[in-house]
């Protein structure tokens, strides 16, 4: 096992290093550089026309994963949700054959993921798997797959693959939504380059990141907090969800509007937030990070540099200016860092937390 590590002390941090040349091979082949189109072969153009609307099913880190690429349909005008696959049974939508459900499952084996996935084959919707596993139950069982190639995954807590699941459903999503208008969007001609540049400018900011000095900072906590709007809400969620993982410290992530309809009541002195910027109504996000700031919390900016919220806030974690579908997936990656270097602090087991297993094959 300690060779598989190579030079790192634990499989979490070099999966996250590791996310320069995961991403590389997930969009790999799927833009083609000709058209500026995204070319998903097992899908020809056309393929989604005769699909109405978009259910995502999953589980953890993959539902923050699929709660992203919904938002990002959403954003382009398809109809889609996502919902966590142990409570399908009793909360899914309606379906038929003209709703797309997308199971988004790392391991392909969650077993609330792959009964959700045959409760919506059974009611009769199209299905598709979006998966690390090539061969696994989710991928044989749906009408189609789609890998996200991360490479194998040790460490329980998820990484990679959850910047890979993102940047596939957001190919994916304008695929989608290319098919049901007839011709691509015109953010296509910002995003593809953006996307082209991403494992470059990952690797950059892992060599350059102030997680481990901002994770000793603030070791003493009581509880920390993310917030985030838009596609920066599922990159709050996921962050709090990182952290708890790994380091059993309470964290919790909001929408940043929320804070004031109750969270804001557990703000002090001792609960450092985290402020997620990704371009969308940020002067918002701004507001409600300032109103935490207020009530004694350090509050620690994830944006670029020479962004407002730089001077707002007592810290800064830098991410690139890029594309607003893809900014929030920089700040992930700052966040699986601090999540790493304050679990590494406490001394915590971090490839194996307690409790916790790499497949939950269980309901
Ligand atoms: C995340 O760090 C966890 N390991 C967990 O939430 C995981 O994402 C969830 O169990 C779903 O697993 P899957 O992607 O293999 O379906």
């Amino acid at each position: 096992e300690q060779a598989g590590k190579g030079e790192y002390d634990h499989f979490m941090l070099k999966e996250i290093t590791e996310q320069p040349t995961a991403l590389a091979q997930a969009i790999e082949g799927r833009i083609d550089p000709t058209s500026g189109r995204i070319g998903l072969s097992a899908f020809e153009p056309g393929s989604f026309e005769a699909i109405d609307s978009v259910q995502f099913v999953a589980c953890g880190t993959s539902y923050h994963a699929a709660l992203y690429g919904s938002l990002a349909l959403n954003q382009a005008g398809v109809q889609a949700t996502a919902l966590l696959a142990n409570e399908y049974s009793v909360a899914a939508p309606p379906v038929d054959e003209t709703t797309l459900v997308i199971a988004v499952t790392q391991s392909g084996e969650t077993a609330d993921t792959l009964n959700a996935l045959r409760q919506a084959t059974a009611e009769g919707a199209r299905t598709l798997t979006v998966t690390n596993v090539v061969g696994s139950t989710a991928a044989r069982e749906a009408d189609d797959a789609l890998f996200i190639r991360a490479g194998p995954e040790i460490g329980v807590a998820a990484t990679k693959t959850f910047s890979s699941q993102a940047v596939i459903l957001t190919l994916l999503g304008h695929r989608i939504a290319t098919d049901l208008r007839g011709e691509p969007s015109a953010d296509l001609e910002s995003l593809l380059p953006a996307l082209e540049s991403m494992p470059s400018r990952i690797h950059e900011l892992l060599e350059h990141s102030d997680a481990e000095a901002i994770a000793e900072q603030y070791r003493d906590s009581r509880s920390y907090f993310f917030i985030g709007r838009g596609l920066g809400y599922p990159v709050a969620l996921e962050g709090a969800l990182k952290f708890k993982e790994i380091t059993y410290e309470h964290a919790e992530g909001f929408a940043a509007g929320e804070l004031k309809h109750g969270p804001l009541a557990l703000v002090t002195p001792e609960t450092p937030v985290f402020a997620i910027f990704t371009g969308q109504e940020d002067e918002k996000t701004l507001k409600n990070a300032e109103e935490a700031r207020t009530r004694g919390a350090p509050v620690i900016a994830v944006c670029p540099d020479g962004h407002p919220a730089v001077e707002a806030a007592d810290e800064h974690l830098s991410i690139p200016e890029t594309d607003s579908d893809l900014a929030g997936l920089f700040a992930n990656v700052q966040l699986q860092l601090l999540s790493y270097y304050a679990a590494d602090l406490l001394d915590r087991p971090i490839d194996k937390p307690r409790n916790l297993a790499k497949s939950v094959t269980v309901e």
